[in-house]
């Protein structure tokens, strides 16, 4: 595709921004809808954010996504923030209109479309059970607490942080003791890891999952390796497993519809592309 005058711009704005996949998610889109545009990363330090945010105006950008380490700063750069956003106190999701920028987060969304599609008809029959209290937990409960999922199990190893995040968020947020397996995982119908244990190079969520029905959805929101160990216990002990790369590329439809004005569709081909390295 040839780069004119009327091709229309996003990219990601991030620090660093090299290993993002999204670059070649939207790339993938723009190709196969053959729509006249471009989505490129976009480097930039903690101390350029807010110019960053104004030059997208200035430069006729439609949007971009927002990445490590900026999606909590850049909220309050925002002329407006959805209501999701501001629950989940994160923006992922810029979206210029008429020289206005405003702040979404498609997260909770993504999480949520994830397991739909892995399993259409999906709906948390009991209690979910969340490890982890990160940013990505944030948005992650946000969604189950808007789904009127009745229960939800918070652990963390560090669990101050996460009795913060329910006094927070308020609901149905039931803080339990990271280890508390036995208690956390009986009658759950969703089990989900937020934490960064189990990504490549990090150590491994060492879980006893006998306490969970084989009923449960197991998900994973690691996906480096896509299977991960949970996962592949879960899936040994007959669990539904759901792995994270869904959570990515379903995160990144709304954006692309408000950006490129074509509602995208995930489909193996672009978990393909998106998964080759
Ligand atoms: P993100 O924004 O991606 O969620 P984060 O805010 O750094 O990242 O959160 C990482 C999560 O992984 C936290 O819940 C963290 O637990 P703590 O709050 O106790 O730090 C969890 N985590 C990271 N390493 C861990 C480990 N070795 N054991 C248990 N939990 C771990």
């Amino acid at each position: 595709m040839t780069v004119d005058g009327g091709t229309r711009l996003a990219g990601v704005i991030g620090w660093p921004i090299a290993h993002s996949r999204s670059p070649r998610l939207h790339g993938h889109w723009l190709a196969h809808y053959k729509i006249e545009g471009a989505y490129v990363p976009l480097a930039v330090r903690p101390e350029n954010l807010e110019a960053a945010v104004e030059g997208l105006v200035a430069l006729g950008f439609r949007g971009a996504n927002v990445t490590l380490p900026h999606k909590e700063q850049v909220l309050r750069l925002c002329d407006q923030v959805t209501p999701r956003a501001r629950r989940i106190g994160a923006v992922n999701t810029l979206v210029v209109k008429d020289g206005c920028v405003e702040g979404d987060n498609t997260d909770g969304f993504g999480f949520l479309e994830n397991l739909k599609e892995a399993n259409p008809g999906w709906r948390p029959a009991g209690p979910a059970v969340v490890l982890g209290a990160g940013g990505a937990a944030r948005a992650i409960l946000v969604a189950l607490l808007e789904a009127e999922v009745a229960e939800i199990r918070l652990l963390n190893r560090t669990r101050t942080r996460a009795e913060a995040l329910a006094d927070e968020l308020g609901g149905t947020i039931r803080v339990m003791d990271w280890g508390d397996w036995t208690d956390a995982l009986a009658e759950a119908s969703l089990l989900v890891n937020t934490t960064s244990l189990g990504m490549s190079g990090q150590p491994p969520l060492e879980i006893d999952l006998s306490p969970l029905p084989a009923s449960a959805l197991v998900n994973d929101i690691v996906y480096v390796p896509i299977e991960t160990a949970l996962l592949a216990a879960a899936r040994a002990r007959g669990n539904a497993v759901v792995d994270g790369l869904g959570m990515l590329l379903h995160q990144a439809r709304p954006g692309f519809e408000a950006w490129f004005g074509v509602s995208p569709e995930v489909t193996p081909a672009l978990r393909q592309a998106v998964l080759e390295t």
